[in-house]
């Protein structure tokens, strides 16, 4: 499909700052050919702009440009465990692997509980991201009526509430305090669904077992019952949801009953892995909440994926060193890096005819904006910032341990030949990684939302 001879072909008297030449454009209107300029971090025009002038141009030809890829889930370590990660190493991760955008979560040292720790962090990041970025604030059993002031200030993706215990000490497991934090406040609501008292109850269940017996521990009916809570509380006090990581498929038919409450995620390790394989293959680096289960439940998010009802995309990035990882199972952490292997491994996927490329940027940049209520992020037209993810949809690469940038050193999916790699990654205009390289300095801003 090629639009551009039906667009004007007009240029800036003042000539732009960057032009995205010849590449395949995917827009709200589908794929065209067209030049995309861009002056002040901003998209001044797409169309026919062979004969204007720009301070730089990128050759786009046979490259495919994607409204910039937001990974809304990531864990970055920083402040208090940067052994693991720190927001430039995390940041730096997620350039490299195409991410113009990332939301952090809350459960650092100390964790994200009030305005002054996210206010740390945006300052933080402001001196040290690649890319933009927000932050979650983690509710608590104290700071439950402060959240609705909390969850407007600058750079506060929302609140994240951990229903189910998992990596740190963020937690809120009882329905009275669960209702508290949701009449608090006016945005989605962002869940980790895992129900406290089940899993209490089994984990004493397979002492002396292997990793392999981690989505026993914490199964199905963990999700399903906390999943069912919450929309029940969500039902009661009208306040909107998010479940993020959905992994199974008793949670399907219910979020997709109840879309007028809620919106969900899936992570590109449940779409890609299953268990039992992937335990005997990397033993606890494979190991996460919720778990990597087996492939019925694969089935079923993949179906999500297919007929829309899944929202957006996340990485789950939580970095943890190999000496962690190699305690015995349960005391091995939970969680695996993946904010820079999201892009490839769904270009992988792309090309396998799992989903198509629009669904693709459906669930990277148009769902987050959607979800989240971010302003002028998440579609190529004129006004919106000029983050923009370049990809090779044909290029054959293997993704690596070397490669990977996060200070953990590892990703589950090292040795892992995929076709389609993100070769360039564009911040408000900045080129901020080219074919591999970072380039210049980091220069995020925070995210602004409509609160
Ligand atoms: O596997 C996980 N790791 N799930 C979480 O909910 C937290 C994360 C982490 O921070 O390590």
């Amino acid at each position: 499909m090629s639009g551009s001879g039906s667009l004007p072909n007009v240029v800036a008297p003042g000539g732009f700052d960057l032009i995205l030449r010849g590449g395949t454009v995917v827009t709200p209107s589908g794929r065209l050919q067209l030049d995309v300029g861009v002056i002040d971090g901003r998209i001044a025009q797409l169309g026919s702009l062979a004969s204007a002038t720009a301070a730089e141009i990128y050759d786009a030809k046979g490259l495919h440009v994607l409204p910039g890829v937001v990974d809304p889930q990531c864990h970055f370590r920083e402040p208090g465990l940067t052994h693991k990660e720190d927001i430039g190493s995390g940041s730096a991760s997620a350039a490299l692997g195409g991410v113009t955008t990332f939301f952090e979560m809350p459960n650092t040292q100390p964790n994200t509980d009030d305005p002054e720790r996210l206010a740390w962090k945006v300052a933080r990041a402001r001196e040290t991201s690649w890319t933009d970025f927000a932050f979650f604030v983690g509710a608590t059993n104290e700071n439950a009526e402060r959240l609705g002031a909390m969850e407007t200030l600058e750079g506060c993706s929302g609140i994240k509430m951990f229903c189910g215990s998992s990596t740190g000490t963020l937690l809120v497991d009882k329905p009275e305090n669960q209702r508290r934090v949701m009449k608090s406040g006016r945005r989605r609501i962002c869940c980790h669904s895992e129900d406290e008292a089940r899993l209490q109850e089994r984990k004493t269940l397979f002492a002396g077992k292997p990793v392999s017996f981690h989505p026993q521990w914490r199964d199905e009916d963990c999700a399903v019952i906390s999943t069912r809570n919450l929309l029940a509380l969500s039902k009661e006090t009208g306040r909107r949801l998010h479940i993020l990581h959905v992994t199974t498929a008793g949670e399907i038919p219910l979020l997709t009953a109840h879309k007028q409450l809620v919106t969900f995620e899936v992570c590109p390790q449940h779409l890609t892995l299953a268990a039992p394989e992937c335990y005997e293959r990397l033993g606890s680096l494979a190991q996460m909440n919720p778990p990597i289960r087996d492939a019925r439940h694969r089935d079923a998010l993949w179906e999500a994926i297919r007929n829309g009802t899944a929202d957006v995309l996340g990485s789950d990035h939580a970095p943890h060193s190999l000496d962690e990882k190699a305690k015995p199972w349960p005391q091995s952490p939970s969680g695996m890096p993946g904010v820079q292997t999201l892009v490839p491994l769904m270009l992988n996927h792309v090309n396998d005819g799992k989903l198509s490329l629009e669904r693709f940027v459906d669930l990277t940049s148009a769902g987050p904006a959607r979800v989240f209520g971010m302003l002028q992020k998440g579609r190529l037209v004129p006004g919106y910032d000029a983050d923009f993810t370049v990809i090779d949809l044909s290029a054959k690469k293997t993704i690596t341990n070397d490669w990977s940038k996060s200070k953990c050193g590892w990703t589950p999916f090292d040795g892992l030949q995929v076709t389609g790699w993100p070769v360039a990654t564009i911040s408000r205009g900045r080129i901020v990684m080219r074919d591999g390289a970072l380039l210049g300095k980091p220069g995020g801003q925070p995210v602004k939302f409509e609160v």
